[in-house]
């Protein structure tokens, strides 16, 4: 198995090293080769739409701004991609080259669910910009989602990889739990019972999902067995679930100009995101004050969103899932290595080094 962004013999990859040199590399210097090894078969596939539904998803990407101008290292952290490169080459036989179409369909599934998440939250801001739906409309942001969904399967299906057929059913599989999770997640906001163990089962669905298939689907576009996609499968699962519950903490105690996102606004639309619900099940009388504050119809004002993300961290919701992200991940990374011949060592090591950041990140 080749080396993810060893580009050819005598080229070395963005981190300045050898294809030949498996020592350890920064974890951003791995995103970066991911990125590069993928941008190229993204572009050739957003290209290929017409021409308004590719503008809004071009946008959506951050590639040019609303009147069609390119913009500089605009987007997404691309780690799904990553995810799939990386798993071709813990488990796979083949070249890193064979999991690219798995990468990019991934991430333009990625990029359905966040058009459309956008639009059902109501949110103003992504990735530093106004969201598609807030420049384009609502209409022309589902579009744009529902045509970066066909692409996906397109990408997959039009790959010629002798594994296409089972990778679609992979990919079209985890969409459904994806929606399911989704559905919870909305069916949540209008319910007071909402408990912790439903909260996870729901966070597993609408990302854990979809993070497992990034593993699954690379390692079986990579050349893996049967057991070892199956292993980095549950590997994906496990960190996605860590993934969210991270994106949760940021969503209150993220700092907006580095997450890109809208500071408070889960705790404004009252949503019960992982940390919200340990602390409304905590029995504490913080979590009692919390639910009080939740039962209200009027919108919350800046100072109730503080005071809410306050009783969260008295209520223990904090500490709580920081504590589980980084136990999942732990007994994740045990799955790891997986196996024989063909695994290449540094994605293993890369692997490893991207699971801990995932949890650690600050945006
Ligand atoms: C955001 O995902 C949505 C979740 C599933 C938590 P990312 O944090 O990976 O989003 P980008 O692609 O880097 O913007
Ligand atoms: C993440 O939803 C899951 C999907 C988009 C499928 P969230 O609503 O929790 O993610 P952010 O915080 O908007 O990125
Ligand atoms: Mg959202
Ligand atoms: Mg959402």
């Amino acid at each position: 198995m080749t080396t993810v962004g060893s580009g050819g013999a005598a080229t070395e990859d963005t981190a300045g090293r050898s294809p030949t040199d498996t020592g350890h590399r920064p974890v951003a210097a791995v995103l970066a080769a991911c990125r590069d090894t993928v941008t190229p078969a993204q572009r050739a596939a957003i290209d290929s739409l017409p021409g308004s539904v590719r503008h809004v998803a071009g946008y959506h990407l951050g590639w040019w701004d609303a009147d069609g101008t390119p913009v500089p290292d605009g987007g997404g952290k691309a780690v799904r991609p990553a995810l799939a490169l990386l798993s071709a080459g813990v488990a796979g036989a083949g070249q890193v080259q064979d999991a690219v179409p798995a990468a990019v369909a991934v991430e333009l599934v990625h990029d359905f669910s966040l058009l459309h998440d956008d639009v059902m939250d109501r949110d103003p801001t992504r990735r530093h910009r106004p969201t598609a739906w807030s420049v384009f409309g609502i209409g022309p942001a589902i579009l744009a989602g529902d045509a970066l969904l066909a692409l996906a399967a397109d990408v997959l299906a039009g790959s010629g990889h002798p594994a296409a057929g089972q990778g679609v059913r992979m990919l079209t599989t985890t969409v459904q739990e994806l929606v399911e999770g989704q559905m919870s997640d909305l069916a949540f906001e209008r319910r007071t019972d909402v408990g912790l163990a439903e909260c996870l089962d729901m966070a597993e669905a609408k990302t854990g999902s979809l993070l497992g298939c990034a593993c699954s689907l690379g390692a079986l576009f990579g050349g893996g067995r049967p057991d070892e996609v199956a292993r980095l499968r549950r590997f994906g699962r496990d960190i996605g679930l860590a993934f969210q519950v991270v994106d949760d903490l940021l969503g209150i105690w993220g700092d907006p100009r580095t997450t890109g996102k809208p500071a408070g606004s889960d705790l404004r639309r009252r949503k019960k995101s992982l940390p919200v619900i340990v602390a409304l099940t905590s029995g504490r009388p913080a979590g009692r004050e919390l639910a009080a504050l939740y039962r209200g119809d009027a919108e919350l004002s800046d100072a109730d969103v503080s005071r809410a993300a306050a009783l969260v961290e008295h209520a223990g919701g904090r500490a709580w899932c920081r504590t589980k992200a980084d136990a999942l991940v732990a007994d994740a990374l045990d799955l790891l290595p997986v196996g024989g011949d063909g695994t290449e060592p540094a994605a293993v090591s890369d692997l490893h080094e991207l699971a801990r950041l995932l949890v650690r990140r600050d945006r």
